[in-house]
């Protein structure tokens, strides 16, 4: 268990290397040296680059968005779909140039996709021009491990998974208004089609008095956004000493003093409970959406994905959900073309979002993961025929969606404004759904969250204050 008794900054051990880091780094590249971070995948891998980037800095990086003037390049990978990992290797290919220029520039990948043992020696004999590969845990070793690279020494393949969650480690968010907030790191749902709890290790949930203080710090700092993240967030507490769920986290997250939203992501509907259900609608400060994935309508392929619910549990969650919070957003993922689904079971799916209304899904043709149990399932069904169930599902949902837009028009909300909308004299902000909303304003809202009634929709919902 890793235990790091300092409140923030680096491991005791790590912060000599870092040190170390920065005085190299700066001889060798002859100014300060800079560090871009390219995230692929999902809100965790987005967060844990903020967390990598803290590391950076506090070695002395700046960072940059440009490639090719970074003297570190590290790509924080997916493995959850193959078209994901393909995009990964395009990219590691075009730092080969990069690094002819100037072999001294650090070439790194990390995350889920590098955390395979085949992806991992498929980069040490296909790229080797990349310098260090590490996993989905360690990066606090991130020091020492650069300082070795830059002090002459081997390339390095760090698949070490590790156990406890590193606590205390600097942070360099991305936004100043809306952020992320890890609150459990793994998985242990073992659905049979994905890659998740391989890459990201066993379900480890961090202490509330951890989440509690980063929440503070966050609001403190003047974010009006937090979201909590896990991939199961639903169990979270699970092995901790303390005896707490998430509901009672997310009451805990609320009580803290100050003006801002909270989100959460994702749920899994076989740990849904109504008791979280109620403590959305009790608690103005959590948003009143819902990301609640069904991946199938089949009772038949839910059972086949281990997803432990099945198509009447999750619509009577759904029932339960719109009446005590009836503007609720939901969306959802669902899969098109797992293994050995037929036409009939797809209409289930169709019959379920026509059932459920969804404000938006997000949609993912079966990818065969190497190593799960699904991808040694009997798959008849060509990927030409998935691609058209796909595009039903895609104009099944076009239509709801569209309808659950004219629905809201006419209604009030809270939105917080975040920015200008690309038309003079307008503001742009997120709606406690999912959606975002344009309307004239001055500057000055931004970072407030202002009452906006909603009166069209243009690619964003229009609107007008009404209150400040
Ligand atoms: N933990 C979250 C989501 C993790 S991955 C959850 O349980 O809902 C995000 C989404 O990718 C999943 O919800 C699923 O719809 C999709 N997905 C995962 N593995 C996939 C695969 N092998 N092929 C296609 N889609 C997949
Ligand atoms: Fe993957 Fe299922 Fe875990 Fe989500 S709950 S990450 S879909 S194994
Ligand atoms: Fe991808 Fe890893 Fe997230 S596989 S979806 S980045 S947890």
């Amino acid at each position: 268990m890793i235990d790091f008794t300092r409140k923030t900054g680096l491991p005791p051990e790590q912060e000599g290397y870092a040190r170390r880091v920065a005085a190299l780094a700066r001889e060798i590249y002859g100014e300060t040296p800079k560090a871009c971070v390219v995230t692929f995948g999902c809100q965790q891998n987005v967060s844990d680059s903020e967390r990598i980037k803290g590391i950076l800095i506090a070695m002395g990086y700046r960072l940059t968005e440009n490639q090719q003037e970074a003297h570190f390049i590290l790509f924080n990978t997916c493995a959850v779909r193959e078209h994901a990992e393909d995009r990964v290797y395009g990219n590691i290919g075009r730092t080969k140039l990069i690094k002819q220029e100037n072999p001294k520039k650090i070439v790194a990948v990390c995350g889920c996709m590098a955390q395979r043992q085949s992806v991992a020696d498929k980069i040490k004999n296909s790229y080797p021009y990349v310098d260090l590969v590490f996993g989905t845990q360690g990066r606090h070793r991130l020091p020492e491990w650069i300082y070795s690279r830059l002090a002459g020494g081997g390339r390095r393949f760090e698949l070490g998974m590790e156990d406890g969650v590193p606590e205390n480690l600097p942070v360099a968010r991305d936004g100043k208004l809306r952020g992320w907030l890890p609150i459990m790191y793994g998985c242990d749902n073992f659905c049979t089609y994905c890659i998740v709890p391989y890459v990201r290790g066993r379900e480890r949930s961090r202490t509330s008095a951890a989440i509690l203080d980063e929440a503070r710090e966050m609001i403190a700092a003047g974010f009006k956004e937090i979201t909590l993240l896990g991939q199961n967030v639903n169990s979270y507490g699970k092995g901790l000493e303390e005896d707490i769920n998430f509901a009672e986290l997310l009451r805990r997250v609320c009580a803290i003093e100050g003006d801002f939203r909270v989100r959460f992501m994702t749920s899994h509907p076989k740990d849904c409970t109504k008791e979280l259900i109620d403590v959305i609608r009790d608690n103005p400060k959590i948003s009143r959406h819902l990301h609640l994935p069904f991946q199938s309508g089949s009772d038949r392929i839910l059972k086949q994905m281990n997803r432990r619910y099945t198509r009447a549990r999750y619509l009577e969650l759904i029932a339960y959900v719109k009446e005590q919070i009836p503007d609720v957003a939901l969306t959802s993922d669902v899969i098109v073309g797992f293994p050995g689904e037929t036409y009939e079971d797809f209409a289930q799916t169709l019959s379920l979002i026509r059932e459920v209304r969804f404000d938006s899904l997000f949609t993912f043709i079966y990818s065969p993961r190497e190593g799960t149990p699904a991808a040694a399932l009997p798959d008849p069904v060509s990927r030409e025929e998935k691609g058209k169930w796909f595009d039903e599902l895609l104009r099944t949902q076009e239509v709801i969606g569209k309808e659950n837009i004219r629905r809201r028009i006419g209604t009030t909300c809270r939105v917080l404004c975040d920015g200008k909308a690309t038309a003079e004299g307008w503001l742009s902000g997120h709606t406690p759904g999912t959606a975002v909303a344009e309307f004239e304003g001055e500057e000055s809202l931004i970072g407030q969250f202002v009452e906006v009634e909603l009166t069209g929709f243009d690619n964003a919902y229009q609107g007008k204050v009404i209150e400040q």
